[in-house]
């Protein structure tokens, strides 16, 4: 396997990658093995036909995916991640993997109705509004009519360092519950929304040699669209 650069962040322009050697992060994924919930409603929802994981990582919840979809394009901006997703998939599921990498930010290189979902974890929270707005009209327009969106969003979000100070990102945009689902109710007009609300209990995080306890609550969000 090549070796995969880091990727630095540049929070000031929404880029909130690691900066850290994935290859080098030994086999499970930086952010474990998944939440319970999240992990729970995946396994009760269908993920039928095309799906992209966006901003996938290094693919924590990506095998899961692919056992259902019949095909995903993970996508991220850190190709150090998407190496080690890919070297995280079991051989069976890889000729139904894809990858590309690209910002969020940018329009999606995909034509329209290209996808019958697009899936979304631990990402699209660190963005301001204007940018979900953005971000949201791209995810609309590359999905099929009646096709579907399953993301999470995390809200009252808590990164302790052990000095006891909050480390958040530069750049980071906070919001609660109450602000979220109203944001998301906007950002998904046309869609038919399932929202349900969790709790991520507080946990280490250590990624590289940065090390912090995490807790936050978070919507899970199942979305269809009307046409
Ligand atoms: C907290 S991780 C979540 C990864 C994965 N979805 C999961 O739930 O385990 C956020 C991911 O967003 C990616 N990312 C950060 N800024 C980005 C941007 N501007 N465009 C695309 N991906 C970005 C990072 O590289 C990272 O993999």
């Amino acid at each position: 396997m090549k070796k995969a650069k880091t990727l630095t962040s540049n929070e000031k322009r929404y880029i909130f990658t690691e900066g850290i050697d994935y290859l080098s992060s030994g086999k499970p994924s930086i952010w474990g093995e998944g939440d319970k919930e999240t992990l729970e409603v995946m396994r009760k929802t269908e993920f039928n036909g095309k799906w992209m994981n966006l901003a996938a990582g290094d693919g924590r919840y990506n095998n899961f995916l692919l056992e259902k979809a019949s095909a995903v394009v993970a996508t991220d901006l850190d190709p150090g991640a998407l190496e080690k997703l890919r070297a995280n998939t079991p051989d069976n599921l890889k000729k139904k993997l894809k990858t590309k990498v690209f910002n969020i930010l940018d329009p999606l290189p995909f034509k329209s109705k290209f996808f019958d979902g697009v899936f979304s974890t631990g990402t699209l929270h660190l963005f301001p509004k204007e940018k979900l707005t953005k971000i949201f009209k791209e995810i609309d327009r590359v999905i099929k009519p009646k096709g579907n969106v399953f993301i999470d969003f995390a809200t009252d979000i808590k990164r302790i360092l052990p000095s006891g100070k909050l480390k958040n990102k530069e750049n980071e945009t906070s919001y609660t519950i109450k602000e979220a689902k109203e944001l998301l109710k906007k950002l998904l007009p046309n869609y038919s929304l399932k929202m349900v609300e969790s709790e991520v209990p507080e946990e280490i995080v250590k990624i590289g040699k940065l090390q912090y306890t995490f807790g936050c609550k978070f919507l899970l969000v199942l979305a269809n669209k009307d046409s």
